[in-house]
């Protein structure tokens, strides 16, 4: 075990906390990480007094001196050290309060410490004085669970998660990373204690459910969610799409199951939180918009649509951002089934024009999501499917490099189109504009400005217009 703390700040640790004879411990997710052969740059050192002062003297020992933060309130002290963030505290003991997270916190022992903590792979602690350097304190046996792949409170779950209801986030999130099992008792307390998850603020529901969504296999933290009775508190419209409605004996699919099977089928081939969120949420308003029509079956109709309406009031009570990584969510919401009809029909150049020019530097994008929701059981359609797909790419490639389209710029604007007639801003213009844009994506003329100043003019004839001399 010793070789494990090689990294030549333990020892700088060590010889000061031995100096102030202090016994010090590195504890939590760094010490659970070094047996997970995960690398970790965060490190938690936990002392029996003060971890400020700890922290102050570790910081003149190393050359150069790196700047201590200190956050008084929480008796904490942090520093950097190399690409290192190193966190200092006295141990705890804690007791918190039915109807809040502050806790009342008193100096403990290193015992103390750990019982406080949320989970036996999390209550681990490495010795870092001396006498007891690189010496492992697993009072939980929490080495047993990472071997036996597991997610167990140190305490009586009820305890754990009524202290801190984050943890119930936190269980999922781990169970999701790391593909362990929530133990059956640990398990059964989260759905016994779920409304407290009520008292957590959003932005830090939101930072575990974005960890969930950037895991290897997003599904498994939903499934638990949707299990758990905790999507129903935190996300009612991803809980909405599960089951299926029946008429006259005809079911549709289940959306819920599919979205996560589209969630996880996009992993592999994207790392961008956004584009995992556009999977997420590309169906979300068929519960709202599913309608059975004799003849035809279920239909979802305008589904797209309803669900940009809808993304940004989850964005905005999930506290997502408002910004541009929303509207780029909508644009893929919207989009999303575009190039499967395009693929169902015969490929005209004229389709793939007004693809791109809509989906512009996202296209890329928007063909993973399609290809990652064809998720039919029947495998003729979807070989169909993944043909035709090609052939959309291989469509765009064509277009892309013959008209450039993607940031597409008409070669007559309004400004032109304004002087050329002596017209101040008005509605004639606007219709010129758009009639050039058309004519370009319809291909009537190229996406030059000697073919669209003559169409502009032919255009302007028609409403009357006539040129400036
Ligand atoms: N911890 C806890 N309860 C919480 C948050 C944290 O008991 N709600 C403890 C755990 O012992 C945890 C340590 O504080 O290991 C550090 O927490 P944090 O840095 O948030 O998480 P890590 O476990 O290091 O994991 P990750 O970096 O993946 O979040």
């Amino acid at each position: 075990m010793k070789s494990k703390l090689k990294h030549k700040i333990f020892r700088e640790i060590s010889q000061v906390a031995d100096q102030m004879q202090m016994e010090t411990y590195v504890i939590g997710g760094f010490v659970r990480d070094i047996y997970l052969h995960r690398p970790s740059k965060d490190i938690d050192i936990v002392t029996v007094g003060s971890g400020i002062e700890l922290a102050r003297n570790v910081a003149k020992s190393l050359k150069p001196s790196p700047r201590v933060n200190i956050f008084k309130n929480f008796g904490t002290a942090m520093l950097k050290y190399k690409d290192m963030e190193i966190e200092f505290v006295g141990a705890r003991k804690e007791s918190y309060q039915q109807d809040s997270r502050k806790p009342i916190v008193e100096n403990g022992t290193l015992e103390d410490d750990q019982n406080r903590r949320d989970f036996t792979i999390n209550a681990m602690a490495l010795g870092l004085n001396k006498s007891n350097f690189g010496e492992l304190l697993d009072p939980f046996n929490g080495i047993e669970d990472l071997e036996d792949l597991i997610i167990r409170t140190p305490l009586d779950p009820d305890i754990t998660f009524s202290d801190d209801p984050l943890r119930i986030m936190r269980a999922i999130r781990f169970s999701t990373q790391l593909g362990f099992d929530i133990h059956a008792g640990t398990f059964q307390s989260i759905i016994d204690n779920r409304e407290r998850i009520k008292i957590i603020s959003a932005e830090r529901i939101i930072e575990e459910l974005n960890k969930i969504m950037m895991a290897p296999k997003p599904s498994i933290g939903f499934k638990l969610l949707e299990e758990t009775g905790i999507l129903k508190i935190i996300f009612p419209e991803l809980q909405q799409m599960k089951g299926v409605a029946k008429v006259k004996g005809i079911g549709h699919k289940d959306n819920f199951y599919h979205t996560l099977e589209v969630l996880d089928r996009i992993v592999p081939n994207t790392e961008n939180l956004w584009l995992r969120w556009s999977a997420l949420l590309h169906d979300i308003a068929k519960p709202a918009t599913k309608k059975f029509i004799d003849g035809q079956g279920w239909t979802f109709y305008a589904h797209n649509f309803i669900g940009v309406k809808m993304i940004p009031g989850i964005f905005r009570r999930m506290k997502l951002p408002l910004n541009e990584k929303m509207r780029y969510v909508q644009k893929m919401v919207q989009l999303h089934m575009r190039p499967i009809v395009l693929s169902e029909e015969e490929i005209t150049d004229s389709a793939v024009r007004r693809l791109l020019f809509e989906a512009g530097d996202d296209i890329d994008d928007l063909m993973t999501l399609c290809e990652a929701d064809i998720t039919s059981k029947n495998s003729d359609k979807v070989k169909r499917y993944l043909k035709n797909f090609k052939l959309v790419r291989q469509k765009l490639k064509e277009i892309e490099e013959k008209d450039t389209i993607r940031n597409f710029q008409p070669p007559v604007d309004g400004e032109l189109i304004m002087k050329t007639f002596d017209l101040q801003p008005c509605r004639e213009v606007g219709i010129i504009k758009d009639a050039i844009k058309d004519a370009i994506l319809d291909g009537v003329i190229h996406n030059n400005y000697d073919e669209a100043f003559t169409f502009m003019l032919e255009k302007a004839a028609e409403l009357g217009l006539k040129k400036k001399n």
